[in-house]
């Protein structure tokens, strides 16, 4: 089938790669030219395990390519997949602009029936919107072409994403209850990804839409509940971990998503979170929980910071810490909304400095810190520890599990590490003659 993808971000690329690989004929659009250049000349403009290999392969085969030009863009797909940004409004709501131009630019173009596919997490109506947007390009035309609108909202997870979208949980599709021809065509479009069963969930347009919120809002709301668990459980002398443990045990909660740490972040749930309570509003309904999973959040990417004030007091003039981890989880380099910059804005403005490593997100950790030059950055996480008096871990990379304690305990000055993702025993890195400050875990033989 020949798709196009208007969006060559994190979900369009995927997206287009996995479609190309099994046999569709993909053109790839995006407005930056920067990053068409750069895959054109066989790079890669995002880090995600298994994307560059399976870009490189699909471009060799000719089953992808990419362009800036939207006239041969909207001419190329019977399907057209719109895979925009929608970054949060002043307001909490989700900016739609990209999405309405990436609509228009489709209206005002098409020759041919088209089925026009939202990817992008989109609030509840934004179909409506897309299909008025196109109907207003074609009349303005006087032409009357066909075309259907679907929501497909994306479910891939940053870090994962290939397998995400090669093996999906579900494929959710909404569409108008009679569009037939839609159906078919996403039918079709998916069923190399789900072999081994019916993964598909057909569902009317405005409950597809929806869903998206509704799962990375019960998400975001599983991690804040933990943190604040976390939160009680050192005031009480308990060990969340082992919390944990005890209630992932019981099949209708489930050991996913359970972790205590410093707070979400990332390009999703912050953005959709306050997408939904903003929606919620306007509908006149509210969302109290959402309201209390989001002040949890603000208040738990502090929580680093409180703990590293608590040990070396307010003024940490003269202070310099290591970093272990940038990005707002492993494997990638995605920056946006990340506890790490919270972290290292509440440590420099106290004066002190930090010497950070991530395996992969330094060069976009550099964009978003420069200006701050009490940030310097490492070649590798022991180098990180040199001259530093205590170590923060930020993010849960593999190769952060099972590091050289003894290697830490004779480069910190203190020694002490602060680690926001619970990674070690505490009784391990105790047993090594180092300070431990994870999150939730007391020391329970000083608590009693
Ligand atoms: N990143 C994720 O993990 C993820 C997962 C599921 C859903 N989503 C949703 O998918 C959407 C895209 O997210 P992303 O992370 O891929 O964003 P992104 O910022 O990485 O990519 C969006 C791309 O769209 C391009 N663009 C904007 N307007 C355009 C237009 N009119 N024509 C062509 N290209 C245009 C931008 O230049 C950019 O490259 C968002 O709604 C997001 O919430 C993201």
């Amino acid at each position: 089938m020949k798709i196009t993808m208007i969006g060559t971000g994190y979900v369009g690329l995927v997206t287009g790669a996995c479609f190309a690989e099994v046999g569709n004929d993909v053109l790839c659009l995006d407005l930056d030219a920067a990053k068409i250049r750069t895959l054109n000349e066989g790079g890669i403009p995002i880090f995600e395990p298994g994307l560059k290999e399976m870009v490189a392969r699909n471009r060799a085969a000719g089953r992808i390519r990419f362009t800036t030009d939207i006239d041969e863009a909207v001419a190329h797909g019977d399907v057209q997949f719109i895979a925009v940004g929608t970054p949060p409004d002043e307001d909490g709501s989700a900016d739609l602009k990209y999405v309405v131009a990436a609509a228009r630019n489709v209206g005002a173009r098409m020759t041919s029936p088209k089925v026009i596919v939202d990817k992008s997490t989109v609030p509840v109506g934004t179909a409506d919107r897309v299909r008025a947007a196109i109907a207003d390009e074609l009349a303005r035309r006087g032409v009357s072409t066909a075309f259907s609108v679907v929501s497909n909202p994306e479910f891939l997870k940053e870090g994962a994403a290939v397998e995400d979208f090669m093996k999906p949980d579900r494929v959710v599709i909404g569409t108008a209850p009679d569009d037939e021809r839609a159906k078919s065509a996403l039918r079709a479009l998916y069923a190399p990804f789900q072999r081994n069963h019916e993964r598909m969930i057909f569902m009317d347009i405005r409950s597809a839409e929806l869903t998206k919120y509704a799962a990375n809002a019960m998400l975001a709301t599983r991690i804040s509940f933990m943190n604040e668990i976390a939160n009680l459980a050192e005031k009480l002398g308990a060990d969340v971990e082992l919390v944990r443990q005890g209630i992932g045990s019981d099949p209708r909660i489930g050991y996913h998503f359970l972790y205590a740490g410093c707070g979400y972040g990332g390009s999703c749930f912050p953005k959709d979170v306050q997408a939904l309570q903003r929606t919620a509003q306007e509908a006149g309904a509210g969302f109290q929980i959402l309201d209390a999973v989001e002040r949890a959040n603000a208040h738990q990417k502090q929580v680093l910071a409180q703990k590293v004030v608590r040990r070396f007091g307010e003024n940490l003039q003269g202070r310099h810490f290591a970093l272990w981890g940038l990005a707002f989880k492993p494997n990638t380099d995605d920056m946006r909304e990340v506890p790490s910059l919270e972290l290292i804005a509440a440590l420099t403005s106290r004066g002190a400095t930090i010497t950070a490593y991530d395996p992969v997100a330094m060069a976009e950790a550099r964009h978003a810190l420069v200006g701050n030059a009490a940030v310097s950055y490492a070649d590798g996480p022991m180098s990180a520890l040199e001259a530093a008096d205590a170590l923060i871990i930020v993010t849960e990379w593999k190769e952060f599990r099972s590091p050289d304690f003894s290697s830490i305990r004779a480069k910190l000055k203190a020694p002490v590490i602060f680690d926001g993702r619970n990674l070690y025993g505490p009784g391990l890195v105790r047993s090594q003659g180092i300070e431990y400050e994870p999150i939730g875990r007391p020391d329970l033989g000083k608590v009693a």
